[in-house]
């Protein structure tokens, strides 16, 4: 693999000890997947923040790793952690979790790591550019990043997105190539389109029959494609198939380019109205009552809260529902005079965590209401949820 002066210099523990193990396991990593050479990275996001998924063995690497000198030298931000930095006594969250949690968090700040915690980076202030090379960890991040804004990222693993903001390195192959982002099958898509559960019960369906590789969707219309259908269709996708790059016809910023190149491709997969239907009775458990209703997986944007707020339309819910967004958009909540209205609607926004990366069975919640088809699939594993789907208007009709 081709090293630069300067990487090479990065190898041999000119920059110390640190950046060397950083640029070993890239180059590792680069010759395992055949890159000739690294590239520069705008940004990275790590994964692997969590307490809950980390535990004692990662807080302890992370604090070693700082205390030797670890730096970042790109922006970084985290990956949601498992609870939020404010106000997690008062949500039940235990002291020894808040205290490891917290070493964890004072580690990624020493390391010179943006302290968001957030898989919406783009909502919270990095955004990158059209074809910027970045090093990206969370699935529906990188799925966003790649397909909505046409920024180049593989899916990272923490060390190796956090080697990535330390060197601001990464290795090019797989989705940094132009040549790996050509559509590998079609989707038709017959089925009417509406609201975020709907694009997510699309993800499941392509997810699950395609598993792997670059979809191409044809048929969408444009008004029901926004920033928060698309981000929770690339989340599902992301989910039930490992999907980390999509197009869409007339919309996603490569479609033109990558529709030349589909008349290499022989799959091809149809979705109406009845599949669509079919994908929510198969992720929706039934249930009488539910402990919570979960908002923001991935972590919810402005508009869904104001979305939130006029499908409650004043009323005061039975069941607390939980909006899980990152730190910035919350402060952008707070400035508009949200926080205060959905208190009394008894809505909590709760940042810098997620439902699934929060111990759930700890605070007592066994059965919670979701519009999201990415918790839907990963709450009942990770946290033993049982798990009711469905668009968030019908569930506050249902559980309000
Ligand atoms: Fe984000 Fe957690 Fe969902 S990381 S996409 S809120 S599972």
């Amino acid at each position: 693999m081709y090293l630069t002066k300067e990487e090479e210099r990065m190898l041999d523990g000119s920059y110390g000890n640190v950046v060397a193990r950083c640029m070993k396991l890239l180059v590792k990593l680069g010759e395992k997947f055949n890159a000739e050479r690294m590239v520069k990275i705008g940004s990275a996001q790590i994964a692997g923040v969590s307490y809950k998924n980390i535990g004692d063995p990662g807080l302890e690497f992370l604090e070693g790793f700082a205390k030797e000198g670890a730096r970042v030298k790109v922006p970084a931000f985290m990956n949601p952690a498992g609870m939020p930095f404010n106000g997690w006594k008062e949500l039940g969250f235990s002291e020894e979790f808040a205290e490891k949690q917290t070493r964890i968090v004072e580690a990624f700040r020493a390391m010179g790591v943006v302290i968001i915690s957030t898989c919406t980076p783009y909502l919270a202030g990095l955004l990158p550019r059209y074809r910027e090379h970045i090093a990206w960890s969370e699935s529906s991040a990188v799925a966003f990043a790649n397909s909505v804004i046409g920024a180049r990222t593989n899916r990272e693993g923490g060390p190796s997105a956090l080697a990535a903001a330390i060197t601001g390195r990464t290795p090019m192959y797989g989705l940094h190539l132009e040549e790996n982002r050509s559509p590998t099958f079609l989707v038709e898509v017959k089925a009417k389109l509406r609201d975020i559960a709907d694009f997510g019960a699309l993800g499941y369906i392509v997810g699950k029959v395609m598993g792997k590789g670059i979809p191409y969707f044809k048929g969408m219309s444009t008004s029901s494609c926004d920033e928060d259908t698309l981000k929770a269709l690339g989340a599902s996708l992301a989910a039930y198939g490992a999907v980390a790059l999509f197009h869409i016809e007339g919309i996603t910023p490569e479609a033109e380019n990558a529709s030349k190149n589909l008349k290499d491709v022989e799959d091809k997969l149809k979705v109406d109205n009845d599949d669509i239907r079919v994908a929510y009775d198969e992720m929706c458990s039934a249930v009488d009552d539910v402990d919570v209703i979960a908002v923001g997986c991935p972590h919810a944007s402005i508009a869904e809260i104001q979305n939130l707020i006029s499908i409650l339309n004043g009323k005061r819910s039975r069941v607390p529902i939980w909006v899980f967004t990152s730190e910035a958009v919350k402060r952008i909540a707070e400035r508009a005079g949200y926080l205060e209205k959905l208190e009394k609607l008894n809505v909590k926004i709760i940042a810098d965590t997620c439902p699934v990366v929060a111990p759930l069975e700890e605070l007592g919640i066994k059965k919670m209401a979701v519009n999201s088809a990415k918790a839907a699939f990963y709450l009942p594993n990770t946290n033993s949820q049982v798990v009711f789907y469905d668009k968030l208007e019908n569930i506050i009709k249902r559980f309000c």
